[in-house]
């Protein structure tokens, strides 16, 4: 644990505006900065950040914070790591100050454990113990360089060999069992090594971290790949093999290249296509399309031709999709994988597959044709069908368009009756899909409006602050984000408001608020308009409910009760009237 006042100096000497620079090109407009957001895509600038108050919000996805949280967000840290990693850049010392094991998180030993058996495992495959691995390794034509710089290791074929090492390292019996290289013995009676017999890959976070370890089988012996279970530092969804060796070129080109298996990445990066990684042994997961985001908008997928392989390119391709990367797709021909395809092929024609590789759209469109002999009258309109239904999915209007026209040509028929079939699905698919949405009482637009405007204005004028106290109730507010927010304003100054807010809805309020240009306008006359606007809401939904009222005690014939309501009626019509001016 690092101690609050450090916490605090660090946060005060890290100027976010320079920290942020370091990542963006932000360029100044009034009294803050802005940039195009890194958190998602976005073509005009909404990403904004405050030097006075020390905060960052991006307006098109609601990300912000401060410059911990950006450090976090950015580096894929937690806390105490962006903490860490803001003191070494401001030069403040925070673990050296008693220089030993106490002060390393619970996370930092494991990486330790983890590192070790790395190097374990590495300087087996490089001694006598090695050979038959080493063999192995020679079949499958992986140079000494890539071996090198995966950093690929051997595990004997023994139960305790790892196991022995690492105790005589000084690691604890539980922290090696926490990153999953051991496992306990059935009868109770002590502990045996995860991986044996087995070539070695080593599964590293973004930064080179080394989290968990992937065995390859050295004989024909299930399973082929035996994968580190998840832990405290690897979750299998969250990272991607050969990401912390491929992410500068992917920035440098421009996409991604996602295969299937490890070997294929080793194969590529051998190949010169630095830029390629693969899912870990798991379906691919959105936090894995959105770690490649940040590196480059397309991806190109290369996984097996075989049918596992389609149908994981497929459910790849729809989680990309969802992260709004630009898929294409690369067809392998005759051969089973990437790595299949580079050994027999060479580079050379890799990259021209690279070259006429295809937005996923258009593969799918030239695949479900070779399905069909579109000779022939029946299973060309069959094929058509199939066709509408698919670019009916297409949200991009004109993208859609494009592809009509093409899929016309291609398949032989006319272009405007495929456009009416694909428009039926649309409607189909809408209606079934999208179920109704309940009418609820919500407050209009202007209502909701001038409620944002009175928490804007309190949150950044003391002034506003007292007369909206003066001339509102909390309870008039119609958002409960709102009366929260107000609440706490009572006692807590806006600047510091983030920190004690709950709720990430109303973090980004308050950010919001505090980050926007203030209108040069009469505050005591801005507050008095917007207060009117909520409380003629609040006011017409009384005469709503006393009108319905009127009318029930009517019905039941309890004029008494309906001339007391009337004049009840009447008196909030007045009011109205005058809140309405
Ligand atoms: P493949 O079976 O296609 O692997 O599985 P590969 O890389 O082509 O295998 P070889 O070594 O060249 O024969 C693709 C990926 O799926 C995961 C691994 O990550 C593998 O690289 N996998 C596969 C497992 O996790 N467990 C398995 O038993 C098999
Ligand atoms: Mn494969």
């Amino acid at each position: 644990m690092i101690p609050k006042e450090k916490v605090e100096e660090i946060r005060e000497k890290s100027d976010i505006v320079a920290i942020i620079s370091e990542y963006l090109p932000i360029k100044k407009r009034g009294k803050n900065y802005l940039a195009l957001c890194p958190f998602h895509s976005e073509k005009t600038a909404s990403f904004t950040v405050s030097q006075d108050k020390q905060l960052f919000h991006c307006f098109g996805c609601g990300e912000g914070g401060n410059v911990f949280a950006f450090i976090m967000k950015m580096e894929k840290m937690d806390f105490p790591e962006a903490v860490g990693f803001l003191a070494e850049k401001i030069g403040i010392e925070v673990e050296k100050s008693k220089g030993n094991a106490a002060l390393k998180t619970y996370k930092d030993h494991l990486y330790e454990i983890t590192e070790m058996a790395c190097k374990f495992f590495r300087a087996n495959l490089e001694s006598n113990r090695g050979e038959s691995a080493r063999a192995y390794v020679s079949t499958r034509k992986i140079s000494p360089e890539t071996e090198g710089k995966f950093r690929l290791g051997f595990a004997e074929d023994d139960f305790g060999a790892l196991f022995k090492h690492l105790l005589s390292r000084g690691a604890k019996v539980e922290d090696i069992e926490a990153v999953g290289l051991i496992l306990p013995r059935k009868e109770k009676t002590g502990y045996y090594d995860r991986f044996r017999g087995r070539l070695m890959f080593p599964i590293c976070d973004v930064r080179g971290r080394v989290i968990g370890f992937s065995g390859r089988a050295l004989k024909d012996e299930p399973p082929k790949y035996l994968n580190s279970p998840d832990s405290v530092i690897f979750s299998k969804g969250d990272n991607l093999f050969g990401l912390n060796l491929g992410k500068d070129e992917i920035k440098k080109r421009k996409y991604s290249i996602l295969v299937e298996g490890n070997v294929d990445v080793l194969s590529a990066h051998e190949a010169g296509f630095q830029n390629t990684v693969a899912p870990l042994g798991t379906a691919f997961t959105l936090n894995q399309a959105k770690l490649l985001k940040r590196f480059a908008d397309i991806v190109v997928l290369a996984f097996d031709s075989d049918a596992a392989g389609f149908a994981a390119s497929e459910r790849a391709y729809e989680v990309l999709n969802e992260a709004e990367l630009m898929v294409r797709i690369l067809d392998l021909g005759k051969y089973k994988d990437p790595d299949e395809f580079i050994k027999a092929e060479g580079p050379k024609a890799f990259e021209d597959k690279l070259k006429v590789s295809m937005p996923a759209m258009e593969f799918k469109v030239h695949r479900i044709i070779s399905r069909y002999n579109i000779k022939e009258i029946e299973p060309r309109s069959r094929a058509a069908y199939e066709v509408a239904g698919l670019l009916a999915k297409e949200k991009d209007r004109i993208v859609q368009k494009e592809y009509l026209k093409l899929a016309a040509k291609l398949i032989g028929t006319d272009e405007e009756l495929l456009t009416a079939e694909m428009r039926k699905r649309s409607f189909y698919k809408r209606s079934y899909g999208a179920p109704l949405k309940a009418i609820t009482k919500r407050p209009p637009d202007k209502v909701a409006e001038a409620e944002k405007s009175l928490i804007y204005l309190a949150l950044t004028s003391e002034e506003a602050y007292g007369l909206i106290k003066e001339g509102i109730e909390l309870d008039e507010l119609s958002d409960p984000n709102y009366r929260e927010i107000f609440n706490k304003l009572e006692t807590i100054p806006a600047i510091h408001l983030e920190e004690v807010l709950g709720s990430e809805d109303q973090k980004r309020i308050v950010r919001e608020s505090l980050l926007s240009e203030s209108p040069a306008a009469d505050i005591s006359l801005m507050v008095k308009d917007c207060i009117n606007v909520v409380k003629g809401f609040n006011i017409k939904k009384q005469i709503d409910r006393v009108r319905q009222d009127i009318n029930e005690q009517e019905k039941s014939g309890n004029f008494e009760t309906v001339k007391k309501l009337n004049s009840e009626y009447k008196s909030l019509s007045e009011i109205l009237r005058t809140v309405a001016r």
